[in-house]
């Protein structure tokens, strides 16, 4: 019996370290988060490259349409490789657009928003990247992604936005559903991206 429960207690013990496994950062808690994760069959650089290379965004992202990077005057950088301290300009699909998407995919007009984000992480090396609401005084977010090897050729997509402020209940209220859905739709796309060339016809 001791034998038995010591097995059931170690294999929780693994379940839990392999749920909990993540290269996300711990931050605070807030009103509330919404967070997705996906395994993708690709590689650590296929995926940064990815989720760096904002002018090719609109070709397979059904939640951020596009990612403009703006110096602190709003001046479009010619090197649009996100660097922390710039800014983004986005428009976004809340809920997503329903995949796959490509560059001439129209907006659903009615799911469209603008977002002005600071970059404040760039960390190419832990495979995290992050920016947060540079506008909006009521709402406070900031929306960390991250990438992981999880072995055998398969990589961990991972992307949390902590919510607070005073806006943030009638945001969860209004969008917080929807903007799970653009969560998971980010992943689903990125997924679609970086294993679409990979099956033999
Ligand atoms: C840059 O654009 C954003 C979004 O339109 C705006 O909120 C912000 O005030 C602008 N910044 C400057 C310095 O003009």
């Amino acid at each position: 019996m001791a034998h038995r429960n010591t097995i059931l207690n170690v294999l929780a013990i693994a379940g839990t370290t392999i749920a909990q496994s993540s290269n996300l950062p711990t931050v605070p808690p807030g009103v509330f988060e919404v967070s997705s994760r996906i395994q993708i069959k690709s590689t650590l650089p296929a995926a940064w490259h990815a989720l760096t290379n904002m002018p090719a965004y609109p070709q397979w992202n059904p939640f951020v349409r596009s990612s403009l990077v703006v110096s602190s005057s709003n001046l479009t950088l010619p090197n649009q490789y996100p660097t922390e301290g710039n800014y983004l300009l986005m428009r976004v699909q809340i809920p997503p657009l329903p995949l796959p998407v490509d560059e001439n995919t129209p907006d659903n007009p009615l799911a469209t928003q603008l977002a002005y984000e600071k970059i404040t992480a760039v960390q190419k090396r832990k495979g995290r990247l992050a920016w947060k609401y540079a506008t909006d005084t009521l709402i406070q977010g900031e929306r960390w992604q991250a990438i992981s090897h999880v072995g055998e050729g398969m990589i961990l997509y991972e992307s949390r936005e902590v919510f607070d402020g005073l806006g943030a209940p009638a945001l969860r209220e209004t969008l917080g559903p929807s903007l799970q859905k653009s969560f998971d739709a980010q992943g689903e796309g990125l997924k679609l991206l970086l294993e679409g060339n990979s099956h033999s016809p």
